[in-house]
């Protein structure tokens, strides 16, 4: 064993050694008696299991809701846990209370996980007052988290009740006192653990990561783990070695680089951290990203995640392939960089070589009059993978399409260009009548499967009347998202 972890539990300090590193924080907080915190789907899914990790933001500690059940317990070194239990103080919290005051809980199952994520919107920054919180926000908020008995509309009066007041409790009140205690427990090197046979590694610089991964190449990155949380806890897998991206300084990049005219996203940026950046320069982003999972889901996912993951139903390669984005790659040997289109090569082979990393990814700023759209489409409205997802840029010239990428995720074994359509509209006038030949030629592009998420035929239909959607939206009267000079 060499190597121990430290977090505060509240405003405990935890020490933790000689632990599986696939132990993920539900399963210490209830083999450690913090029973509060609950386990419903333990896949990430259903939200009981929520818990808040505050992460030191120079003098500032910066709230977020998490599912424990996916979450890595290692992953903690330097943070502040909190749980249902930490919540009350001499009486209940204020969301605790609203939850009493609006009947906001039956069986009570779900509640924990309703009140930490709750909880976190609490601290998040808003407006006081009535108009502090909209129900958009409210719903945003909450997607992560499944009632089967009280239903949803008492949560969210109870919802309004709490986040009508700034945050005032006593996490508000031990800031300074919790950020220095963070301050004390911060990592400043790579964290090793060893257990039995199994590793954890975290280390802190690209150049450390690329050591590791040349020394042990089968080793499993692991990021926010949203899709590696999976593994351990449905498919029972055994990682013998496991390295966490990321504290990787270089990984979290998120800036324009002005010389390229690029967006560098590095791989271990949170879509919660990317969202701000992203939508500024992609205003139409927003409504895909809002429904990639859900907060739980986005706080802790990352984009590189998503396309090293090479799911063809993933859904950030689409409208990333659409937008021209390169891949940043990086192994002991160096860098390479690749259109990511190129980097999906067929069903569940990706082109990342051994002892190689994803470092970031780099998208376009918009050029002059170009339009974006991005759509998903699956079974229910929040925290469901696509069946299809579309997306679509489109620079016209006087009427004319001067340039057009279209990329479908779920049509194909990888995400995929219709190229076909594509040079059908390459072009010819931006009509109805050029439409209906691009709509054809998606056939000529894909020959979709069939699964329980949606039937071939489906796929393809909705993927015709996705391009129709997206003409009507870029010839209607109503002005449309202009992004020329966006990101300046
Ligand atoms: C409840 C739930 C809902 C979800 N909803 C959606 C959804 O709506 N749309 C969607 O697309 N996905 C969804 N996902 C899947 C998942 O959240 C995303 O794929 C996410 O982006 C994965 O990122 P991560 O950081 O969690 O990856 P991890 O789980 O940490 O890793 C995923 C893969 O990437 C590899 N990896 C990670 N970082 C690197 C790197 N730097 N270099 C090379 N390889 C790396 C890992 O080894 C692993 O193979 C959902 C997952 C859950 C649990
Ligand atoms: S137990 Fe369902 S999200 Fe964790
Ligand atoms: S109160 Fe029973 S599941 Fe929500």
């Amino acid at each position: 064993m060499s190597g121990a972890i430290r977090f505060l539990l509240g405003n405990r300090l935890i020490e933790a050694s000689d632990f599986d590193p696939q132990l993920t924080v539900l399963d210490w907080l209830r083999k450690n008696r913090h029973t509060g915190t609950k386990e419903g789907c333990a896949e990430g899914d259903c939200g009981a299991c929520t818990v808040v990790v505050g992460d030191l933001a120079g003098d500032e500690i910066r709230y977020r809701s998490f599912n424990a059940c996916i979450q890595l317990l290692a992953t903690l070194d330097g943070r502040q846990l909190i749980i249902v239990e930490d919540l009350a103080q001499a009486g209940l919290h204020p969301v605790q209370q609203a939850m009493v005051d609006h009947h906001g809980s039956q069986c009570g199952f779900c509640t924990p996980g309703f009140v930490m994520s709750l909880f976190a919107l609490y601290h998040e920054n808003r407006p006081p007052g009535e108009q502090g919180i909209g129900r958009r926000q409210i719903d945003e908020g909450l997607a992560g988290n499944l009632c089967r008995c009280t239903g949803y509309a008492p949560i969210v009066r109870a919802a309004r009740q709490a986040l009508s007041v700034p945050a005032d409790d006593h996490f508000s009140q031990a800031r300074e006192q919790t950020v220095a205690s963070l301050k004390q427990i911060q990592p400043t090197e790579c964290l090793e653990l060893e257990y039995e046979n199994r590793s954890f590694f975290a280390p802190r610089s690209l150049d450390e990561l690329c050591v590791l991964l040349a020394q042990h190449p089968d080793a499993v990155m692991v990021a926010g783990a949203t899709d590696v949380g999976l593994w351990i806890t449905k498919q029972l897998r055994v990682i013998d070695t496991l390295i966490y991206t990321a504290n990787v300084t270089e990984l979290q990049t998120l800036a324009i680089d002005k010389q390229s005219a690029c967006l560098e996203i590095g791989a271990a940026v949170s879509y919660t951290d990317a969202m701000g950046a992203l939508t500024d320069v992609y205003p139409d982003f927003r409504p895909l990203l809002a429904r990639l999972g859900a907060v739980q889901v986005r706080n802790a996912g990352t984009i590189g995640g998503n396309i090293a993951n090479g799911s063809p139903i993933g859904d950030m390669p689409p409208p990333l392939i659409a937008l021209d984005a390169r891949l940043v790659l990086r192994g002991i040997h160096g860098q390479r960089t690749l259109d990511l289109e190129e980097f999906f090569i067929e069903y569940g082979r990706q082109d990342l070589r051994p002892g190689e990393c994803v470092e970031k990814i780099l998208l376009p700023l918009p050029s002059a009059g170009q339009q974006f759209r991005a759509y998903k489409l699956c079974k229910r409205f929040d925290q469901d993978i696509s069946a299809v997802c579309a997306a679509f840029a489109l620079t016209l010239d006087k009427g004319t399409v001067a340039s057009i990428r279209i990329c479908y995720g779920g049509m194909a074994g990888v995400p995929a260009r219709a190229r076909e359509a594509e040079s059908t509209l390459h072009g010819q006038s931006w009509t109805q009548a050029g439409l209906d030949g691009a709509m054809s030629a998606l056939e000529r592009d894909f020959e979709p499967i069939s699964d329980w998420r949606a039937s071939s035929e489906y796929r393809m239909i909705a993927a015709q009347n996705l391009l129709q959607r997206f003409f009507l939206e870029t010839t209607r009267d109503e002005p449309v998202h202009l992004q020329a000079g966006a990101a300046t």
